[in-house]
């Protein structure tokens, strides 16, 4: 591994011994170097995904006083269990929760396995939680990587590494320091390690039980860690939309096909969205489709929208014409709407782009 080296065995003895004295107290930890409840430990970690320590809280006892075991939560009706949730975002992960509970019911008699490979088997519990359920509940040496724990890592290795793709390396190096003894209030320690000293920004490096061992300590360059991969260029594509009016305000609207992006959303028809400038040759045969004249005279052009999908840009080139209805034969795919409706239809973004330059540039038309 191409890394700085550190005292590898230091470091875990230093972060335990700083947790004894700096450990927050959490409604899901245990007190005095007792094991907590699995059902505990499972229900905080699936809580905490993407939620913040301080919401999770009072959800947590919640769901305690209501379903104080596995067993209650597995047997109480799912709608029940939503409601509770509500609030935590994120539905699915509730819907999980549910039906984690029910198989740790009835295949497994109301206890949680204690492997990570088996807990990585359970609805809704992925790598992390898998390895923080191993650590904390079972005493498993599991190697439990999140966010905050990979920002220490590659801080105090001073790793390269960029995300996403260095992930494995940073775990390999995790696995050097994780110790067989404590592994559960390890892993506890470097989370609260990570949101309170070894921050993103700022990091209190003044604080830190580890900060002789850093290779970055008390550096500028400590934010730089983790590394971020360069943002890759996206491809531009453009196409020419058209806004269709008729003689009763009403806009021609076409059905997106069900597979692909937008899928079964309602859109302004465009030409195809392909890379390099579009050519107005596209227009007249995309108008035929319609059902219009090829040489139909456009009215107006309205300003350039710009919309970022996740794996390219698109420049839509607004195309303006005034059009009587019967030229028109409207079907499930293609529909008259007056602008008043588009609220009750559910537009994509990048539609409503389209709605409000064309409604700036004309005036008539609902903002
Ligand atoms: N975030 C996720 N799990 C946590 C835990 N057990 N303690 C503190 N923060 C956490």
């Amino acid at each position: 591994m191409a890394s700085h080296n550190i005292a590898r065995d230091r470091f875990p003895e230093k972060i335990l011994t700083w947790y004894d004295e700096h450990a927050r107290e959490l409604p899901w930890r245990s007190q005095g170097g007792e094991r907590p409840d699995p059902y505990h430990v499972w229900l905080s970690e699936i809580m905490l995904q993407q939620t913040t320590v301080a919401t999770v809280g009072p959800y947590f006892q919640k769901f305690l006083d209501q379903w104080p075991t596995v067993k209650h939560l597995a047997l109480a009706p799912l709608d029940d269990v939503l409601t509770a949730w509500a609030g935590l975002g994120y539905y699915a992960r509730a819907r999980n929760l549910h039906k984690c509970a029910g198989v740790v019911w009835h295949n497994y008699g109301g206890q949680f396995p204690g492997s990570e490979d088996e807990l990585l088997t359970l609805p809704g519990v992925g790598p992390y939680t898998a390895a923080a359920i191993a650590a904390i509940a079972f005493d498993e040496p599991a190697v439990v990587i999140d966010g905050n724990i990979e920002r220490i890592i590659c801080r105090v290795f001073q790793l390269e590494e960029t995300l996403p793709a260095g992930r494995p390396v940073i775990k390999e190096h995790a696995a050097t320091v994780t110790p067989k003894d404590r592994p559960g209030d390890y892993a506890q320690a470097l989370m609260d390690i990570g949101s309170r000293i070894c921050r993103p920004k700022k990091p209190a490096c003044d604080r830190c039980p580890v900060t002789d061992l850093c290779h970055v300590s008390g550096q500028e360059i400590a934010e730089a860690y983790p590394k971020k991969a360069p943002k890759k260029v996206k491809p531009v594509k453009s196409a020419f939309v058209l806004w269709i009016e008729n003689e009763k305000g009403e806009v021609l609207m076409r059905r997106r096909p069900e597979k692909g992006l937008l899928g079964g959303m309602m859109e302004f028809p465009s030409t195809d969205w392909t890379e390099g400038e579009s050519q107005p040759s596209e227009v007249g045969q995309l108008k035929v489709e319609l059902g219009l004249e090829a040489d139909e005279n456009v009215q107006a052009v309205a300003q350039e929208v710009v919309h970022t999908f996740t794996h390219f840009q698109l420049k839509l080139s607004p195309q303006i014409y005034q059009v009587a209805a019967d030229q028109v034969r409207p079907s499930n795919q293609l529909q008259w709407i007056a602008p008043t409706g588009f609220g009750d239809i559910a537009l994509p973004t990048l539609m409503n782009k389209v709605v409000k330059v064309v409604s700036k540039g004309q005036g008539s038309l609902p903002l």
